[in-house]
């Protein structure tokens, strides 16, 4: 072999160790509700994925519908079945432990997080989230936050209002834009969320104690301060759209870009839609704030994904949830996506504006976990109270709302 030919090869090499690239084949299911345009983040991590494991054929399974309602109905339906897919994305906190840990379904990934060095890139607070007994189950890809607020600075300016910084602001806020001629101030979706509409302001109005002893058994949801919490949310539906049910996250989204509304209560995945998708500028074509009343706290949730036993492609999975803690990863996804990296070594400059003030929020604001995206309760309680939310939104009754919330807390257990 010549010498420059022999150079070329070692380089060639080289690079290859470098990027970490491995000859592989095989093939690799992931599972997850991110389509269409909630795709691009997860696509690039794909990419990588395959950029890293080249000759592996990824079947990036997805199915519609925002926060998982219609993936997690079919993902329980497979893994009964004993069709698990190779990987799937599950919340960080109850939704994973809570279902598919306690019943005995994942492999416990507490010597991949050692050989990884994870137990040290990711706080400690999401492995908690992630832990059951002793063991780790999944692999956070990101952290979201629930409680923000979303508005068009042009819009605000146009009918001479401000961001409102409490619940009561927004209220009266309402009325003057209703005054102004703007129907439906609030973008409001379907039920799912409408659920993060009412934890941030139960946030709001409990504080961070009181909304952890919620989940903790400590306070009745029959307590006056939560009832409190329907009223307010109650309000709240009057300034929203009547079609809220009829809509999904982004069709709520879009009614700020259209001027038809001045505010929207989503999570920051929010930020990933307006800027990947819509490419707006953040502070110009869209800004935000804290959900009212919430601004000392950060609602957070974490997307991950874990390990099922029986996957038909373990080593491929493995390989995959590799590619999804490390920092590449991460830095490749979350910018796309709208959240911040789980990891605490991840490179803000690769950030857009949003998502830099959510990683300072996250240092520095006190954390709770959510309840609609799986952190905070379990999903009996979660999808029971989407029952709640249909009923109240007919009726608007506060009282029977926290009684029939307390019923449900007693049958899932909440607290125990
Ligand atoms: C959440 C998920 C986010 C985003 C959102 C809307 O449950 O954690 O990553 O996908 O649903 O679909």
């Amino acid at each position: 072999m010549n010498k420059r030919v022999r150079s070329a090869l070692v380089s060639v090499t080289a690079a290859a160790l470098m990027a970490g690239v491995a000859q592989a084949a095989g093939k690799l299911e992931i599972f997850s509700w991110w389509s269409g345009i909630e795709a691009p983040a997860l696509d690039a991590l794909v990419k990588l994925y395959q950029a890293t494991y080249p000759g592996v054929n990824v079947d990036n399974a997805t199915v519609t519908g925002g926060a998982g309602t219609n993936a997690k109905a079919i993902l329980k339906t497979r893994m009964l079945n004993g069709d698990a897919p190779d990987s799937f994305q599950a919340h960080a906190g109850q939704e994973l432990t809570g279902t598919w840990v306690v019943s005995n379904r994942m492999e416990d990934l507490s010597s991949l997080y050692k050989s990884e060095g994870w137990n040290t890139k990711f706080p400690k607070a999401v492995i908690d989230l992630l832990s059951h007994k002793g063991g780790i189950y999944s692999v956070p890809v990101d952290v979201h936050r629930s409680n923000v607020m979303w508005y068009v600075p042009a819009t605000l300016k146009k009918y001479g209002v401000t961001a409102p910084t409490s619940w009561g602001e927004m209220l009266k806020a309402c009325t003057v834009l209703k005054a102004k001629g703007m129907v439906a101030p609030l973008a409001m979706g379907e039920n799912w969320t409408q659920q993060m509409v009412w934890e941030s302001v139960a946030v709001g109005i409990l504080g961070p104690k009181g909304w952890n002893d919620l989940w903790a058994g400590k306070l009745k949801f029959t307590d006056p301060s939560v009832v409190d919490t329907f009223n307010v949310y109650g309000k709240l539906l009057d300034c929203a759209n009547r079609n809220a049910n009829d809509l999904n996250w982004q069709q709520a989204s879009i009614r700020l870009l259209t001027g038809e509304a001045a505010f929207n209560i989503m999570g920051d995945w929010a930020a990933g839609y307006l800027t990947t998708i819509k490419n707006l500028k953040p502070g110009v074509g869209f800004a935000w704030s804290a959900s009212p009343s919430t601004s000392g706290t950060f609602i957070m949730l974490a997307d991950s994904f874990g390990l099922p036993k029986g996957a038909k492609d373990r080593a491929e999975a493995i390989n995959w949830l590799k590619v999804l803690g490390s920092k590449e990863g991460q830095d490749v996804f979350n910018p796309l996506k709208g959240s911040i990296a789980a990891r605490t070594d991840s490179d803000l400059g690769r950030y857009g504006a949003y998502s830099q003030s959510a990683a300072r929020d996250w240092k520095s604001k006190v954390i709770v976990g959510s309840m609609v995206h799986g952190a905070a309760a379990n999903e009996a309680f979660t999808s029971g109270f989407s029952t709640v939310m249909e009923t109240f939104g007919l009726n608007h009754d506060s009282t029977m709302a926290a009684q029939a919330t307390q019923a449900l807390a007693v049958q899932s257990k909440i607290g125990q």
